[in-house]
């Protein structure tokens, strides 16, 4: 069998249309703040796609940007003065942050309403809690992609290889939601393969180029890759065998191309909904 794609490219660019026909309608345009801190070349290259994702949607974006030398200070007065400012309804730090700055300490000085990157604590707290709030990005837009492919969520064997703040636990946490019975893996868990083969949905985000085998994918099972690792040779590659992967695979999602884009349409969506909540 070969697996179908599941098109994060697609999806996401019909995602994104259908906020723009929203924000056409309000009064008002969502505010988007994105703060990038010195010349990471990955960070240039996501900071920009997010930036023109949300223009181009309607969205008031700007992007901020600091000097690599910032004092760690100097960030969190500006990250103060975003949340003071009533045009501003979603705030973004882009990460990695440079050595000398705690980042956990610049993530919790986002006003959790504003929050858009859902990485607060208290927006982790509240989707632990089952309660609502704003949602991490990638994780969401995986949710967005097993809907979109028709998948059956309750009681559902979903296995979520990694345990990352930003993907793993809150991926987790939105599949039990969902009522899948969810077995979470990482770096000390034991028979990873055999755990894998069990999965009816899996989602591997460990950040490592074809970790997850061709056969540790059960046949028609879901295979969503969150993985983005660059190979020698300058190419994207997955945490996943793509090619293997695909003969047993039901659904599978291409890498690049895959979860990527569903994570910046899902940062516009919670910009909107961040608006909607705090403007009424
Ligand atoms: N760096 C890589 N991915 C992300 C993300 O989703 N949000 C932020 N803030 N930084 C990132």
């Amino acid at each position: 069998m070969m697996a179908r794609l599941l098109d994060g490219k697609a999806i996401g660019a019909r995602l994104r249309a259908g906020l723009a026909e929203r924000i056409a309608t309000l009064s008002f345009r969502p505010g988007l703040r994105v703060v990038r801190v010195g010349d990471d070349p990955a960070s240039v290259v996501y900071v920009r796609s997010k930036d023109r994702a949300a223009k181009e949607a309607g969205y008031d974006s700007e992007t901020i940007l600091l000097p690599e030398t910032v004092a760690e200070s100097e960030l969190l007065a500006v990250v103060r003065r975003l949340n003071a400012d009533p045009a501003v309804d979603g705030i973004l730090v882009q990460l990695p942050l440079p050595k000398h700055i705690d980042p956990q300490k610049v993530l919790e000085a986002v006003d959790p309403a504003k929050d858009v990157d859902g990485f607060h604590p208290v927006n982790a707290g509240r989707l632990a809690a089952g309660l609502p709030g704003l949602v991490p990005c990638t994780p969401k837009g995986v949710m967005h992609l097993l809907a979109e492919a028709g998948v059956k969520l309750s009681g559902a064997r979903a296995v979520v290889l990694g345990r990352s703040a930003i993907v793993g636990r809150p991926m987790a946490a939105l599949l039990l939601a969902a009522d899948a019975t969810v077995t979470m893996l990482h770096s000390r868990s034991r028979d990873i393969a055999e755990e894998c083969r069990r999965a009816e949905i899996l989602v591997a985000a460990v950040g490592r180029a074809g970790m997850v085998k061709g056969d540790w994918v059960a046949p028609g099972a879901v295979v969503v890759d969150v993985g983005i690792n660059r190979l020698p040779d300058g190419k994207l590659t997955g945490d996943v065998e793509f090619g293997a992967a695909r003969e047993r695979a039901g659904w599978i999602t291409p890498v690049p191309g895959g979860v990527g884009p569903m994570t910046i349409a899902c940062l516009l969506e919670n910009t909107l909904e961040a608006a909607l909540a705090r403007r009424g």
